[in-house]
This record gives structure tokens, C-alpha cells and sequence, in this order.
């Protein structure tokens, strides 16, 4: 199992590679509770290289109309010039779209604009130290543009303004493409983040700049990070994988099984998929049907959460599918889980602790060391975020 790069990666956070995007898919078409997205980006002469089980870092631009609000209630034309963070002067538009975070507001503007609101600001007793998880809490579902609303005496100096603000900063992307099959390409399965608070639509950074306000003309700065540890069997190993990937938590395991079908890989394969709806959130269905067909896969096992009364989540298929999914573990498999990491993850692992519990005829205690030496012996491998 290799578990690191072969050659440095020849990209990096410095300098990046600008790509354009081939192809974009929205997986979720006709569910109008989600959007969901697949992009090809095209590696075509770069040599950008990874391997399946690595993500792919984006440094997206910000919204360029809530960078309008901004400078309109700040009352700035835009054309003022301002330092970037690599300390050159470029117009402030330009900075606030693509280089500060404008979003989630830092401490250091939370106290420049209580310092110069009038009547005080309702968060200024939260930014000591002890108060932070107040503060988080204070702060969820809102945005600069909410504290500089509610308090419009407080004046800036444009530089000094984006002072007060961070470096806008690159997301994580599973790679859901394998080299092996698609040479000069890089595959993404990104979900838009988007919720509405304090009676305003927001929206994610990054995945709302892929999904609506990139086209095959725009510079996708990207480089790649290495999946820790986040790794396939050798191909010639007969070491079954049990692939557990809800939601874009199936990114990895596409490219995991466009490898193994490109190696000829021979241990069986099995993937646990869940999403809201089947009729329109059965990602990659197709290619999913393919290998099973051609014996790259042996078995996908779905869990549509919301198309009946009662949530059904992958974890439920997995106490389900138990005796079976206790023999695989039993000659050796591999169980990688990908996805949210705060609810899936904990409960998926609950699931596994249940199923050796019960098949394996072991107390709590004796399950749980099972779970251990899994993970000691790398049969047990997550990437969730
Ligand atoms: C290793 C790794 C792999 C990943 N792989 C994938 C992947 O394959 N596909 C994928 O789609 N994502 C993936 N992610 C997540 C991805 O990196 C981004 O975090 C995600 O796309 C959101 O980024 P954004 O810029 O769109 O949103 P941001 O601008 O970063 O906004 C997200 C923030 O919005 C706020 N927020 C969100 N919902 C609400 C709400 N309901 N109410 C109030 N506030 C809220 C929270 O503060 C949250 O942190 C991965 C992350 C990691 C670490
Ligand atoms: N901050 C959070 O609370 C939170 C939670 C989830 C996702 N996210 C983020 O939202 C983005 C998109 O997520 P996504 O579209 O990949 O998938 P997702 O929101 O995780 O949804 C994929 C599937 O998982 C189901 N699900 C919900 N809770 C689950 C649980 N406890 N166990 C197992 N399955 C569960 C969902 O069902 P239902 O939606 O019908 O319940 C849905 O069918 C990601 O960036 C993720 O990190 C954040």
C-alpha cells in the first residue's frame, strides 16, 4: 500500500496551477433541495499529478455582488487602492473579491467596529478569551456584512479595512478521478453550501464560486494536498475494500474504483452510498451499474434518507447488511469512510462497533479492541470533514 507520493508535488499554495474547468455536471438535477455538482478540470500539459485518496486545494474569488453591498455600506467606490496580502496595491474591489475573506468576520473587526459603534456593540462582551464559544455561536449565520448593517457609524479607512480582515484561503476538494483512467484530468463531486439566516441567502465560498460563477475561460488556482494515509491495496492483493461514501463523501471512491479497474484489481469491492433521494440523487449511478457488471465492484448498498417516512442512512444498511459485512472484515477487509464528519462519521463508526458486537459475538469492551487493532493495522481509514 503506498502511502506517499512517488515525486513532490510540482504545485503548491505558493504556485498553484491556474486550470480551466472541461466539464461541468450538476449530479442533483430535478431535486430542488440540494445542489450537487461534477466538474472536470482540465491537467492537459500541466504535469499536476495525484494519486486516488488525495483532495485538491481551490482558491476561489468571493461574490462579486456581495462585494458590492460591502463597498456600498462602507460607502468606498471600489477603485480606492488597498494592499493585497502579498503587499501590493490593487483596487479594493479587486482585493475584497479575490484575495480577503469577507464572510465570516475576524476578531480583529469585530473589535475595530465595536470600538467605533456608538452605543456599543451587542457582541463586544464576547471577544474575551472564555467567551469563544459564545462568539462561535454568535457568529453562525453571520457575515461582515451583517455587523457593518447594524452598525453604520462605525468609519474605516479602505486599507485599514482590509486590515482588519484575513487571507482568503483555499478549500478541500476529494479527488473523485483516478490518472490511470483520465490522464489530464482532475474530477471534483462538490455540494453548494447554502443557507439562509437573518432573512439573507448564503452561500459558500468555494462551491458556490465553482458552481455559478466559474466558466471554461476562468484560472482555477489548485494544487494538490496528499490523502493521508487515505490509500488502496496493492492491486494484486486479495484484501477486500468496503467503501462507505455518503453524500460528496462518494468522491474518493470513484476515483478509488476508476483506478482499481484500470489495475485490474483483484480483492472484491464494496460500496455503501446514501443521498436524499434515489430518483435524483443517485450519483454515478451508471458507472456504479458498469462495474458491477464487469466485476470492479461486488456490491452497492444504498440508503435514500429521505424517500420514506423514517430516515434511512447508510449506517442503518450497514447493522442491515451486518453478517455479511462481519465476513468481509473477517478475511481482511478494508473499511474507508468518507463524508460529514459530524454526524455520519460518528455514527457509522457506532454502526461498526454494533455489527462486530453482534456477529462477532463480542461484549462492547471486545468490540471496541477489534475497532483498534483495525485502525492500528490501517483497516480502518477515514477521511471526513
Ligand atoms: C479533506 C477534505 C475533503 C473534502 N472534500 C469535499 C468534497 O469532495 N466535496 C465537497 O463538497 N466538500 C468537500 N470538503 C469540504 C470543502 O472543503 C468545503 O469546506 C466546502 O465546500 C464548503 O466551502 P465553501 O467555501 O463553499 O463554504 P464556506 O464559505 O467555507 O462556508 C462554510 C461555512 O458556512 C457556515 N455555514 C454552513 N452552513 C450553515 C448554516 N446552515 N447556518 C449557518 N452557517 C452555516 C459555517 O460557518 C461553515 O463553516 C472537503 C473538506 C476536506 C477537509
Ligand atoms: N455542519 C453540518 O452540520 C454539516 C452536516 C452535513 C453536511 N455538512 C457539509 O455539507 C456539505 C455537503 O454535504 P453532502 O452533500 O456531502 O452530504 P450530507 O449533507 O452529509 O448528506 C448526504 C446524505 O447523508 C445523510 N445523512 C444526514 N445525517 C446523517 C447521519 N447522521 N448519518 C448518515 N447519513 C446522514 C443525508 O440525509 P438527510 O440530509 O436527509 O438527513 C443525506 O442523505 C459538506 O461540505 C459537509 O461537510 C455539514
Amino acid at each position: 500500500m503506498s502511502e506517499t507520493p512517488a515525486t513532490k508535488p510540482k504545485f503548491n499554495r505558493k504556485s498553484p496551477l491556474l486550470a480551466k474547468l472541461k466539464r461541468a455536471e450538476l449530479l442533483t438535477g430535478g431535486c430542488d433541495e440540494k445542489a450537487t455538482w461534477h466538474f472536470d478540470i482540465d491537467l492537459l500539459g500541466s504535469g499536476l499529478e495525484y494519486t486516488p485518496g488525495d483532495s485538491l486545494a481551490v482558491l476561489p474569488q468571493n461574490d462579486p455582488a456581495l462585494v458590492e453591498e460591502l463597498l456600498s455600506a462602507l460607502g468606498f467606490s471600489g477603485e480606492e487602492a488597498v494592499p493585497n496580502p502579498a503587499k501590493e496595491e490593487v483596487p479594493l474591489r479587486q482585493a475584497l473579491v479575490e484575495s480577503y475573506v469577507i464572510t465570516t468576520p475576524d476578531k480583529k473587526l469585530l473589535a475595530a467596529i465595536a470600538e467605533r459603534s456608538t452605543g456599543g456593540a451587542e457582541w463586544a462582551p464576547l471577544l474575551e478569551a472564555e467567551k469563544k464559544a459564545d462568539l462561535a455561536g454568535f457568529l453562525w449565520g453571520r457575515e461582515v456584512i451583517d455587523l457593518l448593517l447594524a452598525h453604520p457609524e462605525a468609519k474605516f479607512e479602505p486599507a485599514e479595512f482590509v486590515g482588519l480582515l484575513k487571507k482568503l484561503n483555499v478549500r478541500l476538494y476529494s479527488i473523485a478521478s483516478s490518472q490511470a483512467a483520465k490522464p489530464d484530468e482532475v474530477h471534483l463531486t462538490v455540494a453548494v453550501v447554502e443557507y439562509e439566516s437573518l432573512g439573507r441567502k448564503r452561500q459558500g465560498v468555494c462551491s458556490s464560486w465553482l458552481a455559478e460563477r466559474i466558466d471554461d475561460t476562468t484560472d482555477i488556482p489548485c494544487f494538490v494536498t496528499p490523502g493521508k494515509g487515505f490509500r488502496l491495496p496493492e492491486p494484486d492483493e486479495e484484501t477486500p475494500v468496503i467503501m462507505c461514501g455518503p453524500g460528496t463523501g462518494i468522491a474518493p471512491f470513484r476515483a478509488f474504483l476508476q483506478e482499481r479497474k484500470a489495475a485490474g484489481a483483484k480483492g472484491p469491492a464494496w460500496l455503501f452510498f446514501g443521498e436524499i433521494h434515489e430518483d435524483t440523487c443517485y450519483f454515478y449511478r451508471e458507472e456504479w451499474d458498469g462495474y458491477l457488471a464487469d466485476g470492479t465492484l461486488d456490491k452497492v448498498t444504498t440508503a435514500w434518507s429521505r424517500d420514506q417516512g423514517e430516515k434511512v442512512y447508510v449506517q442503518h444498511k450497514i447493522v442491515e447488511e451486518g453478517a455479511e459485512f462481519w465476513a468481509w472484515l473477517e478475511r481482511g477487509a478494508i473499511f474507508y469512510v468518507c463524508g460529514d464528519a459530524e454526524r455520519m462519521a460518528p455514527d457509522v463508526d457506532r454502526a461498526l462497533h454494533q455489527i462486530i458486537a453482534e456477529h462477532g459475538g463480542m461484549g462492547a469492551e471486545d468490540a471496541a479492541a477489534y475497532v483498534e487493532q483495525m485502525k492500528a493495522d490501517k483497516r480502518y481509514r477515514r477521511d471526513v470533514y
